[in-house]
């Protein structure tokens, strides 16, 4: 991006663009090279002023959230990374009346889990521990324990450079990690949730005991991108994978998790590629000896 460019999307935004910044500190896997330009959007204006500087320029980019569930190339990304701060992190509980509550795609799974605590609303508790955002939740209609974000959605708001529109959750389908009929170049930036009332003991009972259960059952600690791969229909990806013996496999810095199997561990300054040749080395065993192709569920950014 020349100085003409950079100099116009500064004023879009009234925080610190980092220019050609490393992405691998806004990644849960904590890799990654440095992106173009790491631009955080504080507002409505703000976003609409920077899509349409994008749009006018026609510069790749990409939202991402808490980088969970995202391996950035070790070359980075030329292209703009957005992330939203400021008020598209807050939640509005709509009242008992329509039990409706309202959270930007800012805000992280931790902050609304504590917020239906806090509050007594239940229904969000599967996500306790889903270490992203609203936006990366619904975009991926992410879930845990048999439940899934579109299950309790109700709508979702997109931004693109044209404006601002309203997506409910009857025009949108949902399936396994993934949620469609949102438009492609858009940006989701606040999500409302179907929520039923509760005592705060009971939900916060139901958040702890998924915790504990998450806690037992996955890696925590060493820094990792979620489930690598998606469960296969009928059968989940952890167990074939250990299954081939794999716990414990390491290219360069790179490990399969000893406690599951379909976690990968940074063991310290893994690359992206120690990560992609584990993950093509894994599918091979897998395919070899199961017959089973393991599709990704991790996202790729390059
Ligand atoms: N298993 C093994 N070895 C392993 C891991 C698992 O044998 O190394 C066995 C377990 O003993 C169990 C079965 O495989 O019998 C299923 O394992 P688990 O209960 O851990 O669930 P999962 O299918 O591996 C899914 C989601 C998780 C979600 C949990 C809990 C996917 C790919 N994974 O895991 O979601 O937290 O259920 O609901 O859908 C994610 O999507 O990022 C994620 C972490």
């Amino acid at each position: 991006m020349d100085q003409h460019c950079k100099n116009i999307l500064q004023t879009a935004v009234s925080e610190k663009i980092l220019w050609d910044y490393p992405l691998k500190s806004f990644t849960t896997f904590r890799i990654g090279g440095p992106a173009a330009a790491i631009v955080r959007v504080k507002d409505a204006a703000e976003l609409q002023r920077v899509l349409q500087f994008i749009a006018d320029y026609a510069l790749p980019w990409r939202v991402i959230g808490k980088g969970s569930n995202l391996l950035v190339d070790d070359s980075g990304f030329q292209g703009v990374v957005l992330i939203l701060t400021g008020g598209f992190a807050d939640i509005t509980w709509k009242g008992v009346e329509n039990r409706i509550l309202e959270a930007g795609a800012g805000c992280s799974n931790w902050i609304v889990t504590a917020f239906c605590i806090q509050h007594g609303l239940s229904g969000f508790e599967f996500c306790a521990g889903i270490p992203g955002t609203i936006g990366g939740t619904v975009t991926m209609n992410a879930g845990a324990w048999g439940a899934s974000i579109g299950e309790i959605l109700e709508s979702v708001d997109v931004m693109t450079a044209e404006g601002m529109g309203r997506y409910t959750a009857d025009i949108l389908e949902f399936s396994y990690r993934k949620t469609s009929g949102l438009p492609e170049q858009g940006v989701i930036t606040a999500a409302r949730l179907h929520l039923k009332t509760d005592t705060r003991e009971h939900v916060k009972k139901r958040c702890e005991d998924l915790l504990k259960k998450r806690k037992t059952a996955q890696p925590a600690g060493l820094p990792n991108g979620g489930s690598v791969f998606k469960n296969p229909e009928g059968d989940s990806a952890g167990r074939l994978i250990d299954s081939c013996g794999l716990k414990g496999l390491r290219i360069g810095n790179a490990q399969v998790s000893e406690k599951h199997a379909n976690f990968i561990i940074n063991r310290g300054g893994a690359t992206a590629s120690d990560v992609t040749a584990l993950i093509a080395r894994i599918q091979e065993r897998v395919r070899v000896e199961t017959g089973v192709q393991l599709e990704l569920e991790v996202r790729f950014l390059c």
